[in-house]
């Protein structure tokens, strides 16, 4: 089992898709394991996107995160990570395939809606950055033997 760290970004909420993202991920037979829905501050959206410092869309990047509240989630499953991109799809909605939630609901890659962690490493460090341990909810989904062989 692997857990990914998500978000649905301002733009998400602002277009009242929260429903819709989370329905996508729980269909699919995901497992929501954290969830809080808050505002995000200068100084976590300049962790969460280090990697980006520099580049030319930083700037708008970090106003963009930081401009309304946001979805932050942990969820598990098997392959969870690689699932989670698959479901988003490309950073730019305009290369984002038909089904994809960015492909669906979005247009612009400075408005693409979700956040989805993009490997291993970036999951367990996002994840500790977003989420105290204490706030990852252990528990059993009733279905899991008719999600899982
Ligand atoms: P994310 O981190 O948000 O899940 O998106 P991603 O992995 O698909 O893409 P990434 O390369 O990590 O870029 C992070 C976010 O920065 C914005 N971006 N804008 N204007 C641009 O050229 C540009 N490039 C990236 C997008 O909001 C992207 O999701
Ligand atoms: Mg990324």
């Amino acid at each position: 089992m692997e857990r990914t760290f998500v978000m649905i970004k301002p733009d998400g909420v602002q277009r009242r898709l929260v429903g819709k993202v989370i329905e996508r991920i729980e269909q699919s037979g995901l497992k929501i394991v954290a969830m809080k829905f808050m505002r995000v501050s200068t100084e976590l959206a300049s962790k969460h996107y280090e990697m980006h410092k520099g580049k030319s869309f930083y700037d708008g990047l970090i106003k963009y995160i930081t401009s309304g509240p946001v979805v932050a989630m942990v969820i598990e499953g098997e392959n969870a990570i690689a699932k989670i991109r698959k479901l988003v799809g490309a950073t730019d909605p305009q290369d984002a395939a038909p089904g994809t939630i960015r492909g669906d609901f979005a247009q612009h890659i400075g408005r693409n809606i979700i956040h989805a962690s993009d490997g291993e490493e970036t999951a367990k460090r996002e994840i500790s950055l977003w989420f105290e341990n204490e706030e990852l909810v252990d528990y059993e989904m009733i279905d899991e033997q008719w999600i899982y062989e």
